[in-house]
């Protein structure tokens, strides 16, 4: 069934996604689409762009606070992701039928933390834009290991979960829950990460 998985394996993933809040699943995408997507990060190596804080005109930059750079994908343009943009389409019609969600788009982009590179705690939803609904985060690092740094933590009650940012690896999580931070990466850590949207968004203004 071109390449979707099974619905027992989606039911454990939700299970404890609203369990949680979060869930680390190994071996995401296969291996075609995960091809597809390291393809397209070493043609568009030199397109990254430092990251900026807030929506739209808040968009600001402090390395403090972040010190990733991104390219932002569009799935109209970057058709040689198709089996990954089909990915994002089962992973929303899932959710939607199995967790009463209204996700009705998306947003992602690729990520570089350079060496020294961090994210302080925070959450993904924006103060004044509130349509991130899931995040999603997968991992590109084909040799990362212990010492390399650039884990993500999760904050979850008292608990710190810890995960390392491998190959192949996705994370799914509340962007309006889950507060996480992303720890000094000691080496170049490369990820897709993404937003499941409910629309319409507040086009990131309100009057005031
Ligand atoms: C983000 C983020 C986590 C990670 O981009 O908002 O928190 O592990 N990313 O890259
Ligand atoms: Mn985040």
């Amino acid at each position: 069934m071109n390449g979707q998985v099974s619905l027992e394996k989606w039911s454990l993933w939700i299970n404890e996604l609203s369990d949680k809040n979060y869930v680390v699943i190994d071996n995401f995408l296969n291996t075609d689409c995960y091809k597809q997507v390291t393809t397209f990060l070493t043609a568009h190596i030199q397109n990254f762009k430092q990251a900026g804080i807030g929506a739209l005109d808040q968009n600001l930059i402090n390395k403090d606070i972040r010190g990733d750079a991104t390219f932002w994908l569009d799935s109209k343009r970057d058709m040689e992701l198709n089996l990954f943009w089909q990915k994002v389409e089962e992973t929303i019609d899932v959710l939607n039928r199995e967790c009463f969600l209204s996700l009705n788009g998306f947003e992602f982009h690729l990520t570089k933390y350079p060496p020294g590179a961090h994210y302080k705690r925070h959450l993904d939803q924006f103060q004044n834009r509130n349509n991130r609904l899931i995040s999603v985060v997968i991992y590109l690092n084909e040799h990362w290991q212990p010492g390399n740094g650039g884990e993500l933590e999760i904050y979850d009650n008292e608990q710190i979960i810890n995960i390392s940012p491998i190959a192949n690896r996705c994370v799914l999580f509340r962007s309006d829950l889950v507060e996480h931070a992303v720890l000094t990466s000691n080496t170049n850590r490369f990820s897709l990460t993404g937003w499941l949207l409910h629309k319409p968004a507040a086009l990131g203004k309100f009057f005031t």
